[in-house]
């Protein structure tokens, strides 16, 4: 019984480790900047990188095909390239505001949670955040 004691609290232990190495994804967009990102992102975007950003003609923009820790993209990295290389063929062309509600519903697809601080166009060029997708 003792033996099996140490090991629950060793697999506590460690499932609380990788927990704290992992940490939880900052809030950096909010709610309804994603929902008007969503329908942004389906008139502009998803007949490339698909309706579920599983990926077309364009790579996929969700899950570890997109973002793995092993990429180190940063939120930076991310809205830079969709917000001066994006949609391809008319780079540039949607308002500051739809290039911050679609990066803000990426976010949310890659499991990034919502809060109260709106993204800012000129500040997410340089965001330094890790963007890791939390989705497996
Ligand atoms: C005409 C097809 C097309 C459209 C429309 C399009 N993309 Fe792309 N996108 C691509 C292709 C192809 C690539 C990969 C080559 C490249 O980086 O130029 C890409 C790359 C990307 C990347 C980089 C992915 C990575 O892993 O580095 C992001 C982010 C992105 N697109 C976002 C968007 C967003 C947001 C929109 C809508 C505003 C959009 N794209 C519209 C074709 C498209």
């Amino acid at each position: 019984m003792k033996l099996v004691k140490i090991g629950a609290f060793g697999l506590a232990a460690s499932l609380l480790a990788v927990a704290a190495q992992a940490g939880t994804p900052p809030a950096i967009y909010t709610a309804p900047q994603a929902q008007a990102g969503a329908s942004d992102f389906s008139q502009n975007c998803a007949m490339c990188h698909g309706a579920n950003l599983e990926g077309g003609a364009g790579p996929a923009l969700v899950g570890q095909a997109f973002a793995s820790a092993s990429n180190n993209y940063t939120v930076g990295a991310i809205f830079t390239e969709l917000s001066q290389q994006m949609p391809a063929g008319q780079p540039g062309s949607l308002s500051h505001t739809q290039y911050e509600d679609i990066m803000a519903y990426i976010l949310q697809k890659n499991g990034y949670p919502a809060g109260s601080t709106a993204i800012s166009y000129d500040k997410a060029m340089g965001d330094t955040t890790p963007l890791v997708s939390q989705v497996k």
